[in-house]
């Protein structure tokens, strides 16, 4: 026996074993030992089924309330870093999407995966559009809203109501049919949100003029009162279409997780955006800019900033537009706004609450507790600042959100239908109550 070969053997074997792509597992109840393949630095939950403590056992699941640490998908959309920062769409940094694209152009690399040649921009500009007015019966509809109805209520609803104008969209796996009612959904977002606006200020509704940019068509929709045509402002048109940009998609998030979900179960892609739209209203996802005015009106002053956070601390209040599942760094979206707020500032003047939010972020980033926690500005820290300068109410600030995000959803929607992995989504759940009992009668009850 050569000692000196039996080591270097096991030295080789205890290589090839360390360095296979498998998770070894041992369950320490029945003594057993599984390998389970990673792929992408990922297991997959389903591998998990075949440990058993014995043949009737239903298989371990893994338990990740809130998805923490579950990829739902492989998607080639968007990539985030959060712990360094990093935002990209199809691989292009943000910060150059944000200096050197328009929103339609990024909606067309989100959903198609490449930048568009000029004749490609030219015929998905067209198509878009001439994909902006909305049936004259949608007008009715939105009449039926109570005059102080949460503009979001109204698009959620409205973006449903689509659905029945076209039947067709239910045919999901024609591609034809999917291109024309992403052009309309993209097309028609602006016109029902801006409808809904006119109708919350009584104002009669102001029609899409295809003349105009995606932004500058939705100014005019929002703003145009008796002028002939509606000119907007250029400084402002750039800054509302760099916001765009800025929320056109962001991977799994609340939002994007509904619409892949709602659309697993195949109804057509306006109930699946009204569902995406839905998630987005919540105050902790695109609610929370309207959540950042609310409270530095409420903070009020900078003297009152300390005591704000001191509460914030003690767990009476969370600090609106900070913190993020994701990013445990600056999010790169918020420098961008804070740069594009001064040029906003610059045409409309500046907004008094930015002297409060710049004294919150400049004590929050201090401060232990926040920084101990990772807890940074998020994308919605500056926005309402910047919409609130343009001149839109405080209602208004998700909508804004939803109409560029509804590019992303899209996108996400059409990638989940044509994943051959993809099913009905349908999560399992670990089932905490009572084991069968027998019904009571009513005299019988205590
Ligand atoms: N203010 C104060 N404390 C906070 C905040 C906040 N905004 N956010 C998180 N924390 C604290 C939590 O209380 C928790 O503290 P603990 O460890 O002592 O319990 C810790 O930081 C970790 O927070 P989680 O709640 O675990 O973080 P999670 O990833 O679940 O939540 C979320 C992320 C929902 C964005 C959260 O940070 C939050 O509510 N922020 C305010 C709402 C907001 O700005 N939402 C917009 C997000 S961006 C977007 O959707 C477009």
């Amino acid at each position: 026996m050569n000692p000196g070969k039996v080591e270097t053997q096991s030295a080789t074997q205890e290589a090839n074993r360390t360095s296979r792509d498998s998770l070894t597992i041992t369950d320490n109840r029945t003594g057993k030992s599984y390998e389970v393949p990673i792929t992408d630095d990922t297991i997959r939950a389903l591998d998990l089924r075949q440990i058993k403590v014995n043949a009737g056992d239903f298989g371990m699941m893994s338990y990740d309330p809130a998805f923490n640490n579950t990829a739902l998908c492989r998607s080639k959309i968007t990539f985030i870093d959060g712990d360094v920062g990093i935002l990209r769409y199809r691989g292009y940094p943000i910060e150059e999407l944000a200096e050197h694209s328009t929103y339609l152009e990024t909606a067309y690399l989100i959903l198609r995966g490449e930048l568009p040649t000029k004749k490609q921009l030219d015929e998905w500009t067209y198509h878009v559009t001439h994909h902006t007015f909305v049936h004259e019966s949608i007008k009715k509809f939105l009449d039926g809203f109570h005059y102080d109805a949460h503009p979001m209520g109204m698009l959620i609803s409205s973006v449903a109501a689509l659905s029945t104008f076209y039947p067709e969209a239910r045919d999901i796996f024609n591609a034809e049919s999917r291109q024309k009612q992403t052009w309309r959904l993209i097309g028609k977002m602006p016109t029902l949100a801006a409808f809904a606006y006119r109708h919350s200020l009584g104002m009669p509704y102001a029609y899409p003029d295809n003349d105009l940019t995606y932004p500058g068509n939705f100014l005019n929709m929002l703003f145009k009162t008796t002028e002939l045509k509606y000119k907007p402002n250029p400084a402002l048109e750039r800054a509302l279409d760099v916001l765009f940009i800025l929320h056109a998609d962001h991977e799994q998030n609340c939002s994007a997780n509904a619409m892949r979900c709602v659309g697993s179960s195949h109804p057509d892609v306006y109930s699946a955006t009204a569902a995406a739209t839905a998630a987005l209203y919540g105050p902790l996802h695109g609610g929370a800019n309207e959540e950042v005015l609310r409270m530095l009106l409420d903070i009020g002053t900078i003297a009152n900033v300390p005591a704000y956070i001191k509460r914030v601390k003690a767990g009476e209040k969370k600090l609106m537009g900070f913190g993020h599942r994701i990013y445990k760094n600056y999010d790169p979206r918020a420098r961008i706004i804070k740069r594009i707020s001064a040029e906003v500032f610059d045409v409309m003047g500046r907004n008094p609450l930015l002297d409060i939010a710049l004294e919150v972020e400049r004590i929050a980033l201090e401060d232990e507790y926040f920084v101990s926690r990772k807890l940074y500005p998020n994308v919605d820290f500056y926005t309402g600042l910047i919409y609130q300068s343009m001149g839109f109410p405080v209602t208004m600030f998700p909508v804004l959100f939803a109409i560029p995000r509804t590019s992303g959803w899209i996108a996400q929607w059409e990638e989940m239908l044509l994943d051959n992995e993809q099913k009905i989504a349908r999560p399992r759940q670990i089932y905490t109550g009572y084991d069968t009992r027998t019904y009571v009668p009513m005299e019988k009850r205590a």
